[in-house]
């Protein structure tokens, strides 16, 4: 399946900044994971390879490999490789990754964008080693009070749902204890407010993408789509210093049991 926000040059500019934002509530998160003195982490779904790249700050392993099935986003990513991190071409709902096995698995974001997170979960424990960690990070919840924000959330909800997809996938991998071998280690949400032209910038650059998008069209009216841009533009520029938004972001282990 393709992923539904493209992987043009905007799109990893999009991903850098949205790595920015969230590396506030992923650092703490990897900070106070089970994870230890890892030989080798995979980042599943590592777009141009920022949470590559924060996986190997934190964690410290010796080998960190960014996996993703985009060839655009890979050749990003593939200008900061280092001794120690590397990426490959890989679609992520195959099996077995090109290395194996690992210490950790992470990701952040991808399950949303998987058709069947269950199944995807069952084959990636096949990839660890008895005793490694699975980490993920996905949406519980987007609180806000801005109504283009609401508006903007409820398209890409939509769009995401017509094509099998759910947003808000974090209450869904919260309810699951065991995956196979994979038993439940921890599970809390964080919770992260993003100022409101940061989020209006964001939400700008991804809406290039899909605003195209079939459903989109079929569903809004041009002006709709267009009075969301400019609303999302004019929001972005006004260099604004209130906060009207919050992410609720389930983080997630589980262990795989020896
Ligand atoms: C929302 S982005 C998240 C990027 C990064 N994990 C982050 O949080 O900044 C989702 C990424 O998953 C990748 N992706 C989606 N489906 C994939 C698949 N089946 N195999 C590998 N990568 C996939 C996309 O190309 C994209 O880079």
């Amino acid at each position: 399946m393709r992923y539904a926000f493209g992987d043009t040059d905007l799109a990893a500019r999009r991903l850098e900044l949205l790595a920015e934002v969230f590396s506030e509530s992923t650092r703490p998160f990897l900070l106070e994971s089970p994870v230890k003195n890892p030989g080798l982490c995979v980042d599943l779904g590592c777009g141009p390879g920022c949470t590559t790249h924060l996986l190997a700050e934190i964690l410290q392993p010796k080998r960190t490999i960014g996996l993703d099935n985009s060839e655009s986003f890979l050749s990003h990513a593939g200008k900061t490789a280092t001794e120690t991190v590397s990426f490959r071409l890989h679609d992520v709902t195959q099996v077995p990754f090109p290395v194996t096995p690992c210490d950790a698995i992470y990701c952040r974001f991808l399950l949303t964008h998987i058709r069947d997170p269950e199944v995807a979960l069952e084959i990636w424990g096949s990839q660890l080693r008895p005793g490694g960690f699975l980490l993920l990070e996905e949406t519980e919840w987007i609180h806000t009070s801005h109504p283009l924000f609401t508006l903007y959330i409820e398209m890409v909800n939509a769009m995401l749902a017509s094509q099998g997809n759910i947003l808000f996938i974090g209450p869904v991998i919260d309810g699951l204890s065991q995956i196979g071998p994979l038993r439940k280690h921890s599970s809390t949400v964080r919770r992260l407010p993003v100022p409101t032209a940061l989020t209006a910038k964001l939400f700008r650059m991804n809406m290039q993408t899909w605003k195209h998008h079939p459903f989109i069209r079929e569903t809004w009216p041009p002006e709709s789509i267009r009075d969301l841009e400019i609303g999302l533009k004019q929001t972005a520029e006004s260099g604004a210093s209130v906060t009207e938004i919050e992410w609720g972001l389930r983080q997630m282990v589980f262990e795989k049991e020896g």
